[in-house]
């Protein structure tokens, strides 16, 4: 396990965070009329008719508030005006490496009781449960504590959970720094001429991350591989050329996440025309980072940048449309077929992106872009991704070539740059109060270089 966070700032900031969630909580269980709060971290799932688990996947309400991601089977309770009662399970188990005796930043925090076997937690909790809002999966029930997870505490607690602590926003740093490193390290196996699977190695090694560390499944994918845009496998043959490399790929800190994605080539006269749309596509990545500023609509970035990638079709040579003709014929989606990107934190792709308000409600994703993950209002601590992209998917290019537009379109270029796979860029970053946002990934390149 190695997402303990490092960074001495982290330690220093928790008190703060834990008071905000507690103050948050107190809130949500106001709206929704219970008298507590109890959260299961979750329960260990094994695959059909076998005895392997899959990755314990601890429920994000739970991480929340503790640095604890491979701790299955424990529970919070949390009461207004009370300190948090976390019932810790660490069992006598001489297959397995049980979770370490508690300790850490966070154990003065709470109050604590540990068991050695799931039941026994039912001698700490609640046996009234007429008032208890529980939060988890429902294969975490335990005898009466059966989660109801109530809607309006749940929405409640998503909407806030979009600004981040100062805690959460160091932790978001240092996962960020972390992801800096490893991509640091991917390209450099790309230029020696590393296979996929080596790549993805050289990721891992550099980041002190195993894949069971990861916040999601490494995305690394050479040459035509870019267009796949969640490519899922890792070749272990390193291909004829090496073109292109795409890595999308973060790292994780106490339970949050960093989401990064860089294209790399080798820069040489071969490249040439792919690098000319590369460098157009990261200064539309960086103008676009530009637009995470308090109050703007989320949609409307993801729509600035369908005006960016028609520009840069046209300035390319790609297309030679106007750029309003081809955004009212979807031109643009072909290139660029997904979202700008989503909010970050415990999840890769945090909750409440759709919310209308704390009370719940949907706030609907502009018509044609059904893969906008984000529809809200950005406001100060929130963090989002900024990631536009632009690819040669044959898929879509078929489907271009069945319609009107395709006689505007460069197809001889498409071709050669189709061997190219893609491009995405993707930062993590911060909306301010005031002014320009925070990029931390950039910060986090920067302060490598
Ligand atoms: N890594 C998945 C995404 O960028 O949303
Ligand atoms: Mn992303
Ligand atoms: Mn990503």
């Amino acid at each position: 396990m190695s997402h303990a966070a490092q960074d001495p700032r982290i330690a220093s900031l928790y008190a703060e965070h834990l008071q905000t969630c507690q103050a948050r909580a107190e809130r949500a269980l106001s709206l929704s009329g219970h008298e507590a709060l109890l959260i299961a971290s979750g329960v260990e799932k094994y695959a059909f008719l076998d005895d392997r688990p899959y990755l314990f996947q601890p429920n994000p309400h739970f991480k929340a508030w503790l640095p604890l991601v491979a701790h299955p089977y424990s529970w919070l309770l949390v009461r207004p005006g009370t300190k948090p009662l976390l019932v810790y399970y660490q069992p006598d188990d001489y297959w397995h490496v049980p979770p370490a005796p508690p300790a850490g930043y966070w154990v003065d925090q709470v109050e604590l009781r540990v068991i050695s076997e799931p039941e026994q937690a039912l001698q700490h909790l609640p046996a009234d449960v007429s008032r208890l809002a529980i939060v988890g999966e429902a294969d975490a029930a335990l005898q009466h504590l059966i989660p109801n997870n109530p809607e309006a505490l749940i929405h409640s607690l998503h909407w806030a959970r979009a600004c981040k602590t100062p805690y959460e926003l160091q932790c978001l740093r240092e996962a960020s720094r972390i992801g800096a490193r490893a991509h640091l390290a991917a390209r450099d196996a790309f230029l020696a001429g590393g296979s996929e699977a080596e790549i993805h190695r050289a990721y891992l090694i550099a980041a002190g991350h195993t894949d069971r560390d990861l916040p999601y499944s490494n995305i690394v994918g050479l040459n035509e591989h870019a267009a796949v845009l969640h490519y899922q496998y890792q070749d272990t043959a390193r291909p004829a050329q090496h073109l292109t490399l795409l890595v999308d790929a973060g790292a994780q800190v106490a339970g949050y996440a960093s989401d990064i994605t860089r294209t790399w080539t080798r820069g040489d006269a071969a490249s040439a025309e792919f690098d000319a749309l590369l460098a157009a596509m990261e200064s539309a990545q960086l103008a676009l980072v530009d637009e995470v500023r308090q109050g703007v609509d989320y949609r409307e970035i993801h729509l600035s940048t369908h005006r960016h990638i028609a520009r840069i079709l046209r300035e390319q040579q790609l297309v030679a449309m106007s750029e309003e003709a081809m955004l009212a014929e979807r031109v643009t989606s072909t290139f660029f077929p997904h979202g700008i990107g989503h909010f970050l934190g415990l999840q890769v792709h945090d909750v409440g992106g759709f919310m209308a308000s704390e009370a719940g409600g949907t706030r609907g994703k502009p018509d044609g872009h059904p893969y906008l993950r984000l529809t809200r209002d950005l406001a100060a601590g929130m963090c989002v991704t900024i990631e536009p992209g632009l690819y040669f998917i044959p898929t879509l290019l078929n489907k271009l070539r069945a319609t009107p537009a395709a006689k505007a379109v460069d197809w001889a270029k498409v071709e050669r740059l189709a061997r190219f796979g893609g491009i995405r860029i993707e930062d993590d970053v911060v909306c301010r109060a005031e002014g320009a946002p925070e990029n931390l990934t950039r910060d986090a390149f920067a302060s490598l270089a």
